[in-house]
């Protein structure tokens, strides 16, 4: 039973942790059997498999039910240095154990991390029934199976540094349900729910890119275990976004033809440019309050405690001053319909530090699908909205703007929103778009092909095997 959990953490070395994780498992796999992909749980699906930092890669290839997909529980390389690095401890060993004065923090923070992984498997768990192609479905399962495996990797830290309450925490992640009125998943982008294939697009590049920020500063924490972990599950995620950003070029690229040859989208079942835009401006906005309040004593104790780092600590040049006591952050804030500056302390403003290079990361995105519209001979562009748009979290909650951030009177915020997000008849509309294409090679009317398959695989390669 043990070799079920292939793992690099020494679990043959820990019986106790061993039953608590092999008492989990049977509920995991209930989970995952009612809140997984639906429809597709007895095909073979050519999937990669993270097996650990050995010699030879990271992780293997090959034809998997995904109810069998071995998941596993990794760390990743040793840490560069052994002390800690930034806030109240520089200089102190790393820890090894959780210190009883973090206890708390930590646990939220690893709970929190960990109830988004199995929250967007539910949010997706459709998809598969309207898959553009046999690679995109493979590429949604992927996903799906390796966020799982993202939560076993927070499971594991539950299970093995907090005792009875992380293992009541580690029920409570398969108990929760994403969008449910009773008992919904933490944060609230992992409520909305993904209802068609832009959606996913938009949730991969966005969503999961704020899973990038988060746990990339999670990698610097003074916790080793948590550092580690969390920087073998960033191998994994790198594909998650480029799923996104890929998946959103190929949409712009199919649509962007169109347009060149004079054809109005629609008429074709493919996707208007303003559609597309009220999606990003949707789930752009959703991720910016992932980040939290801009201005927020919790973001403050966790970055002087050492728990949350910002990104790239260690060696970005920018942050000379790890301890961030003297410093401090322009933030706009916006007061009675106007934009005004205001000096925060700036450890409290760690959440806004880390939204700002965020956003930057995303506007790469965004000039690569706008390349696609320039070389198209198109005057049309898309933007990325203002993270004061349309926030529900944090300094600009309450503050109508339009999406460029200029503050807006609430009447004619009201009156626009149906011009800035998607309403109920766009994505009726983008639903009707969504006709499942399973031959291999062949792809939908809405998106243009992929551009190269995976794992060395062709385009044309058969990637799920239908039973
Ligand atoms: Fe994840
Ligand atoms: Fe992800």
């Amino acid at each position: 039973m043990l070799d079920t959990i292939p793992n690099n953490v020494n679990l043959e070395e820990d019986p106790k942790l061993q039953r608590a994780l092999l008492r989990w498992q049977p509920d995991f796999l209930s989970w995952w059997r009612e809140m997984g992909p639906e429809g597709f749980q007895e095909d073979r699906v050519f999937l990669r498999t993270a097996v650990g930092l050995g010699a030879g890669d990271w992780a293997v290839y090959d034809y998997v039910k995904m109810p069998d997909y071995r998941w596993g529980i990794f760390l990743g390389h040793p840490r560069k240095k052994d002390t800690i690095y930034f806030g109240d401890h520089i200089g102190e060993k790393l820890w090894e154990q959780v210190p009883g004065e973090h206890r708390k923090e930590l646990r939220r923070l690893i709970v929190t991390q960990g109830d988004t992984e199995p929250a967007s498997v539910e949010q997706q768990r459709l998809l598969g029934k309207s898959a553009p192609s046999l690679l995109d479905l493979r590429n949604l399962f992927q996903v799906n199976v390796e966020e799982a495996r993202h939560l076993w990797a927070m499971v594991y830290l539950l299970h093995r540094h907090f005792g009875k309450d992380g293992r009541d925490e580690a029920e409570e992640m398969l108990a929760r349900r994403s969008g449910h009125p009773d008992h919904p998943r933490i944060l609230q982008a992992f409520n909305k729910p993904q209802t068609d294939w832009l959606a996913f697009y938009c949730f991969t590049m966005f969503t999961d890119r704020d899973g990038k920020y988060q746990l990339c500063s999670l990698s610097e924490s003074a916790f080793d275990p948590l550092a580690r972990t969390t920087q073998f599950m960033l191998m994994e995620e790198a594909f998650h976004m480029s799923v996104g950003e890929t998946g959103l070029q190929r949409v712009v690229r199919r649509t962007s033809e169109l347009m060149r040859e004079g054809k109005d989208p629609r008429s074709v079942g493919a996707i208007p440019l303003e559609i597309v835009q009220k999606y990003i401006n949707e789930w752009a906005t959703a991720s910016y309050d992932l980040f939290g309040g801009e201005d927020s004593s919790n973001a403050a104790t966790y970055f002087a405690s050492g728990l949350k780092g910002r990104y790239n600590e260690i060696d970005d040049k920018r942050f000379g001053d790890h301890v961030a006591l003297d410093a401090a952050y322009d933030l706009a804030l916006v007061e009675s319909g106007q934009v005004k500056h205001k000096e925060i302390p700036l450890r409290r403003a760690m959440n806004a530090v880390l939204l700002d290079d965020y956003v930057e990361d995303c506007q790469r995105g965004l000039a690569r699908w706008n390349k696609v519209l320039e070389e198209a001979g198109l005057p049309e562009r898309l933007t990325l909205p203002s993270t004061r748009f349309n926030r529900h979290v944090g300094a600009y909650a309450e503050a109508p703007t339009d999406p460029q951030g200029n503050p807006v009177d609430p009447a004619e915020h009201a009156r626009k929103l149906k011009d800035w997000l998607p309403t109920a008849a766009d994505k009726e509309y983008v639903r009707s778009c969504m006709i499942p294409v399973y031959e291999p090679g062949k792809v939908a009317g809405w998106v243009a092909p992929p551009t190269r398959g995976f794992g060395g695989k062709p385009l044309e390669f058969e990637y799920v095997l239908f039973h």
